[in-house]
This record gives C-alpha cells, structure tokens and sequence, in this order.
C-alpha cells in the first residue's frame, strides 16, 4: 500500500512525504513497535475495537505506553476523515518504542487505498507452499520471557518469507513447526473446513497472532449453518480439509487453490464465507 495519507499524534495530518519518525527513533533501530491493519470500508475502521484491544495487550506485553484509546480513535478519525466511503482503505495504527534514550512513543496512522492484488486474490484465490519454521508448535508461548501473539514491526522474518514466496513462484507461504503442526502465513491466519467445522489454529498455546479477521469469521460460522473450532493441524490433515483459506483483515478470507504445487478441488462456501465478511469483490 502506497499511503496516501498520514496523521501523527499530537501534530494530526501531514503531507504524506513529510518525515515522521526521528532517525533515533527504536521502531527504526531495532523494530521496537506495534501496529494494527484495519479494512476501512464505508470510511469507517472495520473491528476497530478488536483492532484496539489487540494492540493494548501487545502494548502491555512489550511494556510500550499507549495513549487512551480516545486518542487513538481520534487519530484513525482524523486520518480518515473525508475519504470517499465506496473506496476501500488499508489503515495502519503504528506505534513506536520512540528516541533512543527516552522519549514518548511516536503513534501515526496511514491510510491507502487497496491494492488491486488483494482484491484480485479474494477472485481468484491465491497459491500457497508450507515453509518450515523450525520450531515446536508450542515451544514460544511456553518461553515465559517471549512476547507471543503480538503486532510487532520487528517483521524482518515475514519479510524473508515474502522474498521466500516471491523466488519459489507462490503468492504466500505457511509455517509448519518443526513438530509437524501448521501455524500461519506472515500476514495471514489458516482456516480449513473439517466436515461442516471452520478450523484455525489456537493463538494462546502456539504463539500465532490472533487474528481479528479469523475470529469475526469463526464467531459467526453459525450464520452459515458450520460450527467452529479451534484445532492443530498437520500438512496432510489440511490437504485432506474440504476447503483451506487464508484470513487477514485486508485481503478479507481468500482461498488456497494450490498447497505445495498440489491444485486443490475448488472449496465450498468460499462465496458464501466472503459475503458474511462483506468484503467487496472486483
Ligand atoms: C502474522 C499474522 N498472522 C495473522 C494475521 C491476520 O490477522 P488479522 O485478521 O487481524 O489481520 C496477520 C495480519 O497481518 C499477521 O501479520
């Protein structure tokens, strides 16, 4: 996404090629920050209170000093402010550690248009390979010290995973551990469909981040007659799954076509599914 706007707390919109962070600043040093991407839809934050509530939790877990979530609201509202409800935005909230040596966090919101490859993708699906990530499924919440399960902007191994998709011909990848389990794509949840139950993973014991798009979707299953559930699943168990998608709060749900260069028999409900998220479709 090309922003094209920028507000920053404390100083509101700012021509978007003006600077923001300081060179000093720790979310540049050493990706020291916390950020949330939100669906604008209807010019308005898609699960904005979900969005919100993440961030607070991955803010005490890093012991970053947020300001009020009424300061934040007013900073999306801000940025957001006059932007042409038919046109679907991506908004970011990031908020840094801030200067080196003290200071107060530096907190921004972005907002750009869509890409057209996300909305290309909710048509037509996307093709994913497994990418071994070289540990135990539960092995980083069980660490104690780690913050699990956080937005950080320390995404340098998501990054090398996208080059990774990019050199290997995929559109995404999904991490396995080294003891077998799916986890999530970098920028993505997994949702398979076992019988009539939509799956994904559990966040709390593998450290995944818990996706807000994930969890609105499996919270309203029932409304298209499936349970949900939350299960461990191997590569084999998800090739065997009636249906595999990936979920994220810009590309909304889009379905895996192709796992591991193997084409998967076209999913049920993937239609059904993207109406009840209401994510337009081109
Ligand atoms: C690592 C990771 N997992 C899952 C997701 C999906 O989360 P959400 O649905 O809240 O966008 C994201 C979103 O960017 C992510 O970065």
């Amino acid at each position: 996404m090309v922003a094209s706007r920028i507000a920053v707390l404390g100083r509101g919109v700012v021509p978007p090629t003006e600077p923001v962070l300081r060179g000093d600043d720790l979310g540049v040093l050493h990706g020291d920050g916390l950020f949330e991407t939100m669906h604008l839809r209807g010019g308005r934050p898609w699960l904005r209170t979900a969005h919100l509530a993440r961030l607070r939790a991955g803010a005490a877990a890093v012991e970053l000093p947020l300001p009020p979530d009424e300061a934040l609201v007013e900073l999306l509202d801000s940025v957001s402010d006059g932007w042409p409800a038919p046109v679907e935005g991506t908004l970011r909230l990031v908020c840094t550690r801030g200067p080196e040596g003290g200071g107060l966090p530096t907190v921004y919101a972005t907002l750009g248009e869509v890409r057209a490859s996300a909305k290309r993708a909710r048509r037509d699906g996307v093709t994913v390979a497994t990418l071994p990530l070289g540990v135990p499924a539960t092995a980083r919440p069980e660490l104690g010290w780690l913050p699990a399960g956080i937005k950080s902007t320390s995404y340098g191994h998501s990054s090398a995973a996208r080059r990774w998709a990019a050199r290997n011909g995929v559109d995404d990848v999904l991490w396995v551990s080294s003891d077998g389990y799916l986890l999530e794509g970098p920028s993505a949840n997994v949702v398979w469909l076992d019988g009539d139950t939509l799956c994904t993973v559990p966040a709390a014991s593998t450290g995944i981040l818990p996706g807000t798009t994930c969890a609105w979707l499996l919270g309203h299953a029932a409304e298209v007659g499936l349970g949900a559930a939350e299960r461990m699943v191997t590569p084999d168990g998800l090739r065997a799954a009636g249906g595999v998608w990936l979920t994220s709060s810009v590309r909304g749900l889009v379905e895996v076509r192709t796992l591991d260069g193997v084409a998967r028999r076209p999913a049920p409900h993937t239609g059904r599914l993207q109406e009840l998220l209401a994510f337009p479709l081109p």
